[in-house]
């Protein structure tokens, strides 16, 4: 255990003080996830722009504990598909809280049968009931930032979502953000 501690949010970066390790997601880290794979081949041969970040904080991940991190999800698209997080399953299942602080979002979920969509802005609670994997998705036009807190022994199966997908994808609409069915074809 650690001791008694607080965290600053740094609204401008998403950063948190102190910091634990930043870890930094470029399209070249995103193989496999978008629909349309050339539009992603030309993203990650081009400028292979950061898609998102994650600053944790210092609390470690070990039992009992609840280690918090902070996602910010850069605004864009792919092939008409909004710029997201990877997307996991807690295999040690247990439930996981987010709460957006800027920008517009969505948090995906899916438990293998039932895809659900939560919209995400600042002020929203999130919950992710153990079992359900979740992604997060920027479907607006700046950073997309929220805070995630969950148990330290929760684990993180990213095989999962490769071998399953997420149910749906989200793509950029006229004025909405577009649930599509998962094996769609690019359009
Ligand atoms: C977690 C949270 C969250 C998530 C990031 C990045 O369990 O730690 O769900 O912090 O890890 O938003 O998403 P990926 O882990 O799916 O890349
Ligand atoms: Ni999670």
């Amino acid at each position: 255990p650690i001791d008694p501690m607080s965290v600053t949010f740094q609204p401008a970066t998403g950063g948190m003080n102190p910091s634990g390790p930043v870890l930094s997601r470029r399209m070249s880290d995103l193989e496999g996830l978008f629909a349309d794979t050339a539009a992603w081949q030309e993203a990650r041969d081009g400028a292979d722009p950061v898609v998102y970040e994650v600053a944790s904080s210092p609390v470690p991940e070990a039992p009992g504990e609840l280690p918090q991190s902070i996602t910010t999800i850069h605004p864009g698209t792919v092939g008409g598909e909004f710029h997201m997080t990877k997307g996991h399953q807690h295999p040690n299942p247990q439930g996981e809280i987010y709460f957006g602080l800027s920008g517009t979002g969505g948090l995906l979920l899916f438990d293998g049968t039932t895809p659900k969509w939560i919209p995400m802005a600042p002020g929203v609670i999130g919950y992710i009931p153990p079992g359900w994997a979740h992604r997060s998705v920027n479907t607006g036009d700046e950073p997309y930032r929220f805070l995630a807190v969950y148990p330290g022994d929760a684990g993180h199966d990213y095989g999962w979502v490769l071998e399953h997908g997420m149910g749906w994808r989200v793509r950029r609409g006229a004025a909405e953000p577009q649930l599509v069915p998962f094996r769609s074809e690019p359009v």
